[in-house]
């Protein structure tokens, strides 16, 4: 059963996913400005958004199919003053928030849940192990422009 408490969860995950690509595509733009140089990270936030709205669009379907309606409620505001490092971490932070209410979701799940949320659970296991890489990546050359020079190149492929 499509339960109250399951619907109330899938509508968070529906925000969490509009929140984080909103984040991303803040992120985007911020490395993109010309006086911060990086397209690198710019392209790599860019790409994070396009699959957050995607999830975002295939829990809205799928709650939707199930007769519920879609939220679309408040954007979160991005600070523009942000190294490569700390929109990492932020991005870990999210996609954390993401995987536990995914396991908060399955822990309730109907059959018909289950079998839609499973492949993002994945998704969410590799996407903290990509940020958990990518902290690591940049924590290394926090402090060396030459470092995320390349770590930006190396993102702009
Ligand atoms: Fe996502």
């Amino acid at each position: 059963m499509y339960s109250p408490a399951l619907k109330q969860l899938i509508e968070h995950e529906i925000q969490l996913e509009f929140q984080a690509a909103y984040t991303y595509r803040a992120f985007a733009a911020f490395f993109d400005h010309p006086q911060v140089g990086y397209p690198g990270f710019a392209k790599y936030f860019r790409g994070e958004a396009d699959d957050e709205l995607k999830h975002a669009d295939a829990f809205i379907k799928y709650h939707q199919s199930r007769g519920g309606f879609a939220p679309h409620d408040g954007v979160p505001k991005v600070e523009n003053n942000l190294t490569p490092l700390a929109a990492f971490r932020t991005a870990l932070n999210m996609e954390i928030s993401v995987r536990d209410n995914i396991v908060a979701i399955s822990d309730l799940a109907d059959p018909q849940t289950v079998t839609f949320i499973d492949d993002y659970l994945k998704i969410q296991t590799d996407s903290i192990a990509e940020y958990t890489m990518l902290i690591t990546k940049a924590t290394r050359v926090e402090n060396n422009p030459g470092g995320l020079y390349l770590l930006d190149l190396e993102l702009q492929k």
